[in-house]
This record gives C-alpha cells, structure tokens and sequence, in this order.
C-alpha cells in the first residue's frame, strides 16, 4: 500500500479537523503520517505502541515529529491505563484486530475521547481469522461493536481492495456529546 493510498483511505473522515489525537497501535508510523499530513495547524498526535522497536523504527523513517505535526511517543499497551490526555480522535489503523474482545476494547479507549471525539477504524474486511488478521472485524460487525462500546454515528468512509484480504476499509463513529 502506498503513502497516497493510506492518505486517501482516512482523508474524508479527517480533513478539516484538528486537535489531539493518539494512533493506538501506530507501529513504524505508516498511518501516523498520513494522519499528521491532514490534521490542521495546532495539532498533535501521541504515537502509542507496546512494540518499542517499531516506536524506533518510525523514529527512523520519519525524525521526531511529522512535517508541522509535533509527536509524542508512548510505548505501551492501549488496553491498559495509559497516560493520555484527553483526545479528539483516536486512529486504530490494523490494530483492533490483535484484540480477542474489541467490545472491551474499543470501550476502554472510548474513554480518552473527549465528548463528540472521533474513533477511527481501519481495518480488512474479512471474516476468517488468519495469522496476519488473528481477530477480524469486517465492516459488517463494526455497528453492533459501536453500539456495544458506547459510540455513535458509524459510517464507513472509503476503501480500497487489498490483495491478500479482500478489501481495507476506513471507518468512525463519535462519542456521544
Ligand atoms: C499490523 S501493525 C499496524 C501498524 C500501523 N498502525 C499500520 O497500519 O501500518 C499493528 C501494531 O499494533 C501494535 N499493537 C497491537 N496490540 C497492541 C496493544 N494492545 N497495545 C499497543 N500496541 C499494540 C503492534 O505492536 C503493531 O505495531
């Protein structure tokens, strides 16, 4: 997948907006970047990742910061209690299917979102598990999964097909104001 491909998959859902965001799961950053590139001026993500070799290797790719988009790295585990402060938005770019319950955790993340704050969700549309995708989250599933952490508003905003599986879709939903 290319840059402009990452870029295009979230642009609907996020240009136009700003603030304070966290990518839960950012990994080396590939949609951490194409997040930065679209939040306006005066915005800031926290890059969290329990995989610190990742967290270097974004540093690598990418320096400190993106582009005007200051970044605060936060190795750890988001299905934990973290230090974060309170969000706009939360990107979960291929990391929610690492969760064996995503109701709890898409609850428990919901909680950093300030009122009316936007969740998300890239993922594949798949339905059977493989070792890449252990726990998928098809489109189809997202609303009742919404619904059951306490968000609102879901839409799928764009997709794109996927050689390996199906097809990768971008989706939000808000916490309720
Ligand atoms: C497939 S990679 C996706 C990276 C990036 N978001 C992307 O789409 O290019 C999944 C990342 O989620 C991280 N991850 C999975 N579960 C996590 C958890 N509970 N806490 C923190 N990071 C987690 C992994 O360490 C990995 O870097």
């Amino acid at each position: 997948m290319t840059a402009a491909e990452r870029k295009a998959l979230i642009t609907d859902a996020v240009q136009g907006t700003h603030g304070t965001w966290a990518d839960l799961g950012a990994g080396e950053g590939a949609f951490s970047a194409a997040l930065a590139s679209l939040l306006g001026p005066g915005s800031r993500i926290y890059v969290v990742d329990r995989d610190v070799q990742a967290l270097r290797a974004q540093d690598r790719a990418f320096g400190g910061d993106f582009a005007d988009c200051p970044v605060v790295k936060v190795e750890g585990d988001f299905t934990a209690a973290l230090s974060l402060p309170p969000l706009d938005g939360i990107l979960m770019a291929n990391s929610l299917h690492y969760q064996a319950d995503p109701c709890a955790v898409l609850s428990h993340v919901s909680r950093w979102l300030l009122p009316g704050g936007m969740l998300l969700i890239v993922e594949y549309d798949v339905t059977s598990g493989n070792p890449w995708v252990p726990y998928p989250v098809p489109a189809a599933r997202l609303p009742a999964l919404a619904e059951c952490a306490g968000l609102t508003g879901f839409r799928i905003v764009a997709s794109v097909p996927s050689r390996f599986h199906r097809r990768m879709y971008a989706a939000t939903c808000r916490k309720r104001d």
